[in-house]
Parts: C-alpha cells; structure tokens; sequence
C-alpha cells in the first residue's frame, strides 16, 4: 500500500488521456481558441501502460480514464484492452460524455470495466445545447439506456450551475426512481479554461440539499463509500442513490486517495495544484523503472494536506486558467 505524507492511502489513478473533445461545454473550454496539443506532447499509450504497470507494483490498484473525451482519442478500445490485462490494476473505470459510447458498451462490459461515470448536466434537449454547443442529446441519451441494458454500473454527474440548469435538479433525481443509478450533483469550479471566476459559489453542496429536501422531504442519508468524493443519499422506494460532490468545497480531502496524470504527462497530487513532476519528460530521457517509481514517492511524500493548501502553493500562481480537459476532472 501507497502512503503520502499525511497518512492517506493512495491507490486511485485518473487518467487523462487526451485533451480534446467533441463537445464544448461552457464550463470547462471557451467555445474558441483551444489549443490542442500536437499528438507528440501526448503519453502513447506504450509510455501509458508502462506507468500503469509501475504503479500497480506500487499499490495502484483502481484506474480511472478521463479526458477531455476519452472515446475521442484512436485505439482507445485497444489500449483499454492492455490496461484491464495489468496485474494488480483490479478496477477499471471511465468518465465519459456518452456520446459515441452507446455501441461500445456489449465490449466494455467483456472487459470487466468496472462503472462508467456519464457527463451529462440537464435532461433538457435545449439546455444540453445551450450548455454543450453542440445538439448530441439523444446519443448521449442512447448510451444512457445502453449502459442500463448492459448491466454496467452507472452514475451520473451534473455540474450545477447558477441561470443553467437548477431546473434539472428534481428530474436529475427522479430517474433513481426506476434506475438503479447514482445521480451525483456536482459543485462548478473554476476550471473553465477561461480564467474567469464567480466571487463566492451559490449552488455549494449545502444549497443542493437543501434544494432537493424541498421536493423530497424524506430523503435519508445512506452510508458513504470508502474514499467517496460524493455524501450520497436516497429517496425511501426508489432503486438508485443521489449524491453531491462539493468539489469546490473541498470537504472531503481527508480521505484523498487519489492522483491524476494529464494527457501530457504531468502528475498532480492534487486537482487543484498546477503539477509535480513531468513524468513523460523523465522516461523520455530514459529513465529505469525503479527512478519513476522513487520520483512518485517523493512527490506523494510531499503532498498538499489538501485542495485549499494545493491551490495556495500553484508555481504559477492564480487566478486558475486551466480548462478541466487539459485535466481530466
Ligand atoms: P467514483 O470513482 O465513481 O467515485 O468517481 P469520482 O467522483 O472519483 O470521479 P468522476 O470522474 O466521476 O468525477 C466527478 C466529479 O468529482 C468531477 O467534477 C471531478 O472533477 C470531481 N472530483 C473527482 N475527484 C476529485 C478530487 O479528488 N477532488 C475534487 N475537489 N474534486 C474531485
Ligand atoms: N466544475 C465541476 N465539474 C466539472 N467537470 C468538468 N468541468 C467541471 C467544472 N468546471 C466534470 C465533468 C465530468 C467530470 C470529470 O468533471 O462534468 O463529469
Ligand atoms: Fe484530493 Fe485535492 Fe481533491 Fe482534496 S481537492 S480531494 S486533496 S485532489
């Protein structure tokens, strides 16, 4: 097992495995002027799956892949393929916006993806458009019932958004009344690739709950996973859970068992600092399997205590300009 230097567990990597995007989400890219980077700047996945194997020796056992949309990047199902065969890595799992999953779905579930996490902020076709820039709602919708029929575990995430979508927060949860899904709300951050910020945050974690005890009055609090980012809840009757990631908020970094690998190979052990250690750069000038393995564990012996402390110490300073694709969320 993975310790960091205020004793958390660390045994979760997320993966992001390409910065671009189909859909242009106002929330996390600017609708122009992004500037992809060139396919050399990115990890292969030759150099991806080299790390994967690395850090499963080290006590990584649950992956994420995240993006920008994973699904855009080639071969993605070919790679996907490699990393469920490392030993040690037990879980696989995928953030994705759906868009061009729904026919993948049959070969994700004989690859033993563990749950696929689906981006998806309103269930209005107009606000997905409006929110998106782009009118894919109903594949997004087709992958939905395609990930039910499938049989593979599904949440949802929607980003809350003041004057976007408060209007979706009922609906959102009303689907867990004949889906065994988990509906998670999350809190907006400032990783919008624009730099721009908003001075305090409405719709906090606190906000949401209250907001959906208007509607749901009974609704009761069920026990939290280990290392949840969510504080999930339930509808007495209904098949699925809520939850709300107050990922603004930061109130769960105590149990932070994670880090993150952008798509050109920048650790962060944390969301929000601005990256370690290039870790693309050390192989490519030849680095040995054992000196990547003793760069992780100084960087996690040097970890931020958590995301408020992470942002204070950015090398570059704020205010936050990155876009959450460039990231992986
Ligand atoms: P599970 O493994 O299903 O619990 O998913 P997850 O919440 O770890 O990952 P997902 O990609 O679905 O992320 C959902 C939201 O939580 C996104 O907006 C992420 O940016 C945010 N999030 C995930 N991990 C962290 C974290 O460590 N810190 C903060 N502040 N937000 C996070
Ligand atoms: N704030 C909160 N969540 C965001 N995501 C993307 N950008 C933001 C943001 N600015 C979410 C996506 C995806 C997850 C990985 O991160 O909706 O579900
Ligand atoms: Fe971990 Fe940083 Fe997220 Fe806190 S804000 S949970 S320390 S990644």
């Amino acid at each position: 097992m993975l310790y960091d230097n205020h004793g958390r567990a660390i045994n979760y990597i997320r993966l992001a495995v390409t910065d671009r995007c189909n859909l242009r989400c106002f929330y996390c890219m600017p609708e122009e002027g992004i500037k992809y980077l060139p396919k050399s700047e990115l990890l292969t996945y030759e150099e991806m799956l080299r790390l994967l194997e690395i850090l499963a020796t080290m006590g990584i056992s649950k992956l994420r892949i995240t993006g920008g949309e994973p699904f855009i990047r080639k071969e993605m199902m070919i790679f996907l393929q490699k990393a469920s065969e490392i030993e040690g890595l037990n879980e696989i799992h995928i953030t994705t916006n759906g868009t061009t999953t729904a026919h993948l779905v049959p070969q994700l579930k004989a690859m033993g993806i563990k749950s696929i996490n689906l981006s998806l902020d309103t269930l209005d076709e107009a606000r997905f458009y409006q929110i998106t820039r782009r009118n894919v709602f109903p594949k997004v919708m087709e992958a939905f019932h395609a990930l039910i029929e499938g049989g593979i575990r599904t949440k949802i995430n929607m980003v809350v958004m003041t004057g976007q979508n408060i209007e979706d927060i009922i609906p959102m949860a009303e689907l867990t009344k004949d889906y065994p899904i988990s509906v998670r709300y999350i809190e907006e951050m400032p990783f919008n690739g624009a730099g721009s910020h908003y001075q305090t945050l409405e719709w906090n974690h606190r906000k949401i709950l209250t907001h959906l005890k208007t509607r749901f009055p009974n609704i009761e609090k069920i026990p939290d996973a280990a290392y949840s980012t969510s504080a999930n809840y339930k509808v007495p009757g209904y098949q699925g859970s809520v939850g709300i990631i107050a990922a603004y908020s930061r109130t769960f970094c105590g149990t932070c068992n994670r880090i993150r690998l952008t798509p050109k190979g920048l650790l962060k052990t944390c969301l929000y600092d601005d990256g370690v250690f290039n870790v693309r750069d050390i192989m490519r000038a030849g680095a040995t399997n054992e000196q990547i393995k003793s760069t992780f564990l100084e960087a996690l012996g040097n970890r931020a205590k958590d995301g408020y402390e992470a942002e204070e110490k950015r090398q570059f300073g704020l205010p936050i300009v990155e876009s959450m694709s460039t990231i992986g969320g």
